[in-house]
């Protein structure tokens, strides 16, 4: 029997009246892929915080190479050999690429100079053993997601890391960018790298790991070899209970058409394609949700941005909202018009980090709030309350900063935060990236609970299963296109994918 590489024993972790880990104690085996699910909440980042010095203060005791050890940062981590990617990534975007790879070990000529040369050149060599050809001088902000996370994979490996741990890495991926990081992992792991991976995706976890071990409500629950398991109890040991099938009802009658999309275009100055989005049309009921499907880069978010006057250019066409020709410019215009948008990249656009959870929902509605001339707490405080029960948030009251919150129940304040403004169309774009089954299921529920009350809903959705789940009618966009709408008793997974994969050079010239 070999010894395990990292001992977990009793570690329990509170902060303030939360009750994050609870006694956990589990073992990871040397050079094994170890998946960690659970819930949202269930403590699953925390405990990788732990593990990687990043929290420090906890009771219980960690030991690797079966020493015990007690880390005061993640310098003492990295140490060792454990580096963690964290869920929200952590790099400085003011700084270069290599300057974030080497943050704090910058490489010097003499005492007083920095070698920003050299610590290019050796940034070049650990993104090429990547896959990766982005010049190391660019800076970090101006990246996609995916090339962000690639530059945190370099930084741990230029720490020589044996221990990595990745807390969600695919939560923002497109499928080219997952591709290459399940080949990377695949390198990682012939070197011997053993690598503990927190996600919510159950084929993921089935097709990477050796083990899994669950969390639930920040207690261990148990360890199974990969093998010997299956996702049905994996979900089971996750949530407590047997999963009821997802039957949503009865969808909705369609009701009276409330918006129009006529020929929407939006240019795209110095691609070679010209536009992202070309002569997009669409049609949307009350009681109606149009799901759109389409590879990462073939506009979907643009075209919820365009509709929300978030867009960088102003699009072209025309926008009908309930009778009325709209073109916003800003998203206060169209949040007037009935429009409430709930954006894909939740740390960048959608939290206000310090603002504490109950202000965080409410902040698009406080004149609900206004009683006479003043804001009413205890009105702002039900607006909140209703929400934190309707969506079933896991928060310790309404007053801790959302940053606290689990990332799946963050997401779930920003839904809450545009239900409150009771808009006549909701856009969501990815609105379950990163969100426990569970709280899938009750956010479907809330979605069609919300159509049956008149809302209409223009949803995207990296997952196609959901998409079907939810939709009454899918749209598909390929390079900015239209490429085909389904009624939903027609659509398959085949048909979408073969509409989403049309190239546009296979259409008549722009
Ligand atoms: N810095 C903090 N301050 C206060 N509470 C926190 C803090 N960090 C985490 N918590 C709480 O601890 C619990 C566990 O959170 P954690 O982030 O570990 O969950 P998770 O399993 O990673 O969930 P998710 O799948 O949503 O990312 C949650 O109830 C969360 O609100
Ligand atoms: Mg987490």
């Amino acid at each position: 029997m070999t010894a395990p590489i990292i001992s977990i024993q009793n570690i329990s972790k509170h902060f303030g009246g939360t009750r994050a880990l609870h006694e956990v104690s589990f073992d990871v085996m040397p050079g094994e892929l170890h998946a960690i699910c659970g819930e949202n909440g269930a403590g699953k980042s925390t405990l990788m915080k732990i593990l990687s010095g990043v929290i420090t203060s906890y009771d219980g005791e960690l030991a690797v190479d079966g020493k015990t050890v007690r880390f005061t940062g993640t310098r003492d981590a990295e140490s060792v050999g454990i580096s963690i990617i964290h869920q929200e990534l952590n790099l400085v975007e003011q700084l270069s690429i290599a300057a974030n790879i080497f943050l704090g070990r910058e490489f010097r000529s003499g005492y007083l100079f920095r070698n920003d040369r050299a610590m290019e050149d050796a940034a070049t060599e650990l993104l090429r053993s990547l896959d990766c050809d982005i010049p190391p001088y660019k800076l970090a902000g101006s990246l996609r997601v995916g090339d962000q996370q690639l530059i945190e994979i370099a930084k741990a490996l230029s720490l020589n890391s044996r221990i990595l741990v990745m807390d969600e890495p695919t939560s923002a991926l497109t499928e080219a960018e997952v591709d290459r990081l399940y080949r990377v992992i695949a390198k990682l792991r012939t070197q011997g790298t053993t690598i503990l991976y927190i996600s919510h995706k159950m084929d993921e976890v089935f097709n990477l790991s050796d083990r899994i071990t669950v969390l639930r409500d920040g207690q261990f629950i148990g360890t199974r070899n990969t093998k010997e398991t299956n996702a049905a109890e994996i979900t089971k040991l996750m949530v407590g209970r047997d999963i009821e099938s997802l039957d949503l009802g009865p969808r909705n009658a369609r009701g009276q058409k409330i918006l129009e999309v006529k020929n929407l275009s939006l240019a795209w100055p110095g691609h070679a394609r010209g536009y992202r989005l070309k002569d997009v049309s669409l049609e949307l009921h009350r009681g109606e949700v149009l799901g759109i499907a389409g590879l990462m880069g073939a506009g979907r978010t643009e075209l919820l941005e365009c509709l929300f006057g978030a867009s960088a250019l102003a699009p072209t066409g025309e926008i009908i909202l309930d009778g009325q020709s709209i073109a916003p410019r800003h998203p206060s215009e169209a949040k007037k018009a009935g429009l409430a948008l709930v954006t894909e990249d939740r740390k960048r656009l959608g939290i206000f980090n310090t603002m504490n959870v109950g202000r965080n929902i409410t902040m698009c509605s406080l004149k609900d709030a206004v009683r006479g001339p003043m804001l009413n707490q205890r009105s702002e405080r039900e607006l909140s309350e209703s929400m934190v029960s309707k969506l079933r948030i896991k928060t310790a009251g309404l007053t801790p900063p959302i940053g606290s919150l689990s990332g799946g129940n963050q997401q779930k304040c920003i839904v809450g935060r545009w239900l409150l403004t009771h808009p006549k169309v909701l856009l969501l774009d990815d609105p379950t990236r990163g969100v426990d089954v569970g709280a899938k299921a009750e956010l479907y529920r809330v979605i069609r609970s919300l159509c049956s009350e008149g809302l209409g809903v223009i949803v995207t959705s990296s997952e196609l299963p959901e998409l079907l789940t939810l939709s009454d009618r899918i749209m598909v966009l390929s390079e900015g296109r239209k490429t085909a709408e389904f009624a939903i008793a027609d659509a398959t997974q085949e048909k979408i994918m073969e509409a989403a994969t049309q190239s546009w050079q296979s259409y008549p010239s722009a």
